[in-house]
């Protein structure tokens, strides 16, 4: 059936704090790009969405804002966030759906596991007002767990860790549900206040948010390394007030991070803590897998490996592991409909 599929093609999405994905079925991630909207204060017209947003952000002249409308891991600025993912979705339709007066696509949409019932009607709401047919909302770990290939239906245990850019979510599931959970609020953006306030405390410098991102990039690490690294930061002088350029060592980095990660490693503990034995037991076989942009911080597998005496396994392609698992629920509608967070619209014909 083709030209059923050209005609209803489906969709899903990770609407993340740092990153949109959107996911075609049969296709996969055709749409990845920043959650980041260009306003003007103005006029409060949108100027821009994504890519083109993200070049704006600390380079903005007085009257334009370039704002992360999902900073906070919750849907913080509901407007600015439905005219996102109204943009984000209209994009694929318009790419992807063959007949686009007609196209009414199924959308499965990630959302964080710590949003309120209002924020969660929010989203779906932006997301039928964007032209979808029917919406499936799943909680990101479950997501991040499927896309980790990890068997969630089973009655063994699997614990998963989902480190993005505003918030870290550590969950066991079993069964299909989710067994024990936490969100923290360290994650990545808090890895690069921890940057940007070692420059300014430390190295007297003052440096913007992407340079902060640059360099936990360049040489991030959690765990020290056999071969430690430098990377160049540029900022301007707190005293001078003028441009300098310096170098700044991975050890240097790990002591400004080493706080936001230890929240994360006991954060990690005290999840295991509150898991059953029996599924503990199972998580210690299989190991624990780490998922998110913020997986990729060197030697965090090591470390939380030695602090929680179990193995821990990054995740193959680990930001995109969201945007997939939600991406293969489009082939397992069974498993969709055992996962999925209960809809509204659930009662309407589809
Ligand atoms: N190589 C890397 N090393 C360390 N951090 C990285 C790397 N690449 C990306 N990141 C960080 O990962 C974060 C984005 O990850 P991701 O796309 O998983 O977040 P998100 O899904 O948008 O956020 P959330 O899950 O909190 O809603 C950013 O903070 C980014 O700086
Ligand atoms: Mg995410």
């Amino acid at each position: 059936m083709k030209w059923l599929d050209n005609f209803f093609k489906q969709f899903s999405v990770d609407l993340g704090t740092a990153n949109t994905m959107v996911y075609v079925r049969n296709q996969g991630i055709m749409i990845q790009e920043p959650s980041v909207v260009a306003i003007s204060d103005r006029t409060k017209d949108v100027l821009a969405i994504g890519e083109e947003a993200k070049k704006m952000v600390g380079r903005t002249p007085m009257d334009i804002r370039a704002v992360r409308p999902l900073r906070n891991g919750v849907v913080s600025d509901f407007e600015v966030t439905e005219q996102m993912l109204r943009y984000f979705i209209q994009k694929a339709i318009q790419k992807y759906a063959k007949f686009k007066a007609f196209a009414r696509p199924q959308v499965v949409i990630g959302i964080p596991s710590g949003v309120t019932e209002v924020e969660r009607r929010a989203v779906e709401e932006a997301a039928m007002n964007a032209g979808a047919r029917k919406v499936f909302l799943i909680e990101e770990p479950m997501a991040a767990a499927i896309g980790a290939r990890l068997p969630v239906g089973d009655a063994g245990g699997c614990m998963i860790i989902d480190i993005g850019g505003g918030t870290a979510e550590i969950a066991v599931i079993s069964l299909g549900g989710v067994v024990a959970s936490r969100s923290i609020r360290a994650a990545g953006d808090r890895f690069d206040e921890d940057i940007i306030l070692y420059a300014r405390n430390v190295m007297n410098l003052v440096i913007g948010e992407r340079m902060a991102e640059q360099v936990k990039i360049a040489i991030g690490s959690a765990y020290p390394m056999k071969k430690e690294l430098e990377t160049t930061i540029k900022g301007r002088d707190v005293l001078s007030g003028l441009p300098r350029t310096e170098i700044i060592h991975s050890g240097q980095v790990r002591d400004a991070l080493k706080e936001s990660i230890g929240i994360i490693v006991d954060a990690v503990k005290s999840t295991v803590e509150q898991t059953p034995p029996e599924l503990v037991a199972d998580i210690m076989d299989r190991g624990i897998y780490v998922a998110g942009g913020g997986a990729q911080i060197r030697g965090l597998d090591t470390l939380l490996a030695q602090e929680c005496r179990m193995p821990v396994i990054i995740a193959d392609d680990p930001m995109t592991c969201v945007a997939r698992g939600t991406g293969s629920l489009l082939d397992d509608i069974e498993l969709l409909k055992r996962v999925s967070v209960v809809s509204k619209y659930d009662s309407l014909p589809s």
